[in-house]
């Protein structure tokens, strides 16, 4: 019985379907479109006639249910329209909430359109099936929604490159599906969640340049996927925990230009999987500690413009390689180790130092 009423149901779909659009997501992208211009390509245009699911450039549809899954605009892409054009996108107008409309919408993509303003409308929050959301490069301003941590089963969440204020929602800690978090260059305040290591799906977290405050918190160790930690070009200050050195894939850690203390903990350094580390530009003071090896391998260890005291450890000749490193503009002192780890770094590395000596800088 339930078989015969659903096959009959889908002969129905098949039969009676030659739009496959959902008229109130049509109604909904006519809405959104009508907030935006785009002058220059001409890529809204396409959204005409009956069926949103044919034809409308950046849309797609679950084949199915003819609902929208997909809006995917991105104004610096491959596509041969804007090789043509020779031009990247442009685009202003505002994300309007009808999107909110669109309850089957998987990928919402808004990228690197330069012009589109307005904040990002709070209701999205309430699209239970969202994975991605990225909104980089454009001119959004406002606060984050409060609830974005509703977003169960959101993977990307990407608003780098816009004028977002205000602090980081409480609630994103319950966003558990979240691999991809980047707010970077906004104008975020306020503290890091101390409980944002609950993310443990997390791979990459990018938070540089904006204006962070407090600590880094501890938790963040937690996140056993991370890879790419970047909060850089803040405020932050108090200690580098010493639990961050112990990340099995931790493989970049950049905290340069913020005021954190206190001094380098040597997990850092002892850890053979972390490949680059900057910390230039802090208040970081003690010794580097002397826990190099022959395993220890860095593309980039810059530790410039700290506090740091002390001599170059004698272990850091024992290194397999270090690519670019800088210790300048610190109080180092003492005669640098021979290394052929060292053999392609230049005076620059060492410079504005207390009083270190030998190659590259002078004899001692
Ligand atoms: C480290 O950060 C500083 C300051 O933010 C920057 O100037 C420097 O280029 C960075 N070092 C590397 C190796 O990327």
């Amino acid at each position: 019985m339930e078989v015969l009423l659903f096959s009959s149901i889908i002969i129905l779909a098949v039969t009676s379907t030659v739009t496959s659009c959902s008229p109130s997501d049509r109604a909904a992208l006519l809405d959104f479109k009508a907030a935006l211009k785009e002058p220059y390509l001409g890529l809204l245009d396409s959204w005409t006639g009956p069926d949103c699911c044919q034809n409308w450039y950046g849309v797609s549809c679950d084949p199915t249910t003819g609902r929208v899954a997909d809006i995917s605009l991105r104004g610096e892409s491959e596509d041969p329209i804007f090789e043509k054009s020779g031009r990247t996108g442009f685009m202003t107008g505002s994300l309007s909430p009808s999107l909110c409309s669109l309850d089957r919408l998987t990928t919402l993509v808004v990228a690197d359109w330069k012009g589109i303003s307005g904040e990002i409308p709070a209701c999205v929050t309430t699209l239970p099936h969202l994975r991605i959301l990225d909104l980089v490069g454009n001119q959004i301003s406002g606060g984050m929604p409060a609830n974005i941590g509703q977003l169960s089963r959101l993977t990307v969440l990407n608003v780098a490159d816009n004028l977002i204020t205000g602090s980081i929602p409480a609630s994103i800690i319950n966003l558990k599906s979240l691999m991809h978090l980047d707010l970077s260059n906004n104008r975020l305040s306020g503290t890091l969640p101390a409980d944002l290591g609950k993310l443990t799906m997390m791979s990459r977290a990018l938070l540089s340049r904006n204006q962070l405050t407090g600590s880094i918190p501890s938790s963040l160790a937690n996140i056993y996927r991370l890879a790419d930690l970047d909060l850089s070009m803040n405020r932050i200050s108090g200690p580098i925990p010493a639990e961050l050195g112990n990340m099995r894939v931790l493989s970049t850690l950049k905290l340069d230009s913020n005021q954190i203390s206190g001094s380098i903990p040597a997990s850092l350094f002892s850890n053979p999987g972390l490949s680059i580390i900057n910390v230039s530009r802090n208040n970081l003071e003690g010794t580097i500690p002397d826990v190099f090896g022959p395993k220890s391998y860095f593309t980039a260890l810059d530790l410039s413009y700290n506090n740091l005291k002390g001599s170059v450890p004698k272990s850091m000749s024992n290194a397999k390689y270090i690519g670019h490193m800088d210790l300048s503009h610190n109080h180092l002192c003492g005669s640098i180790p021979a290394s052929s780890a060292f053999d392609h770094l230049d005076a620059s590395s060492f410079t504005s130092n207390d009083c270190l000596c030998g190659m590259p800088l002078r004899t001692c």
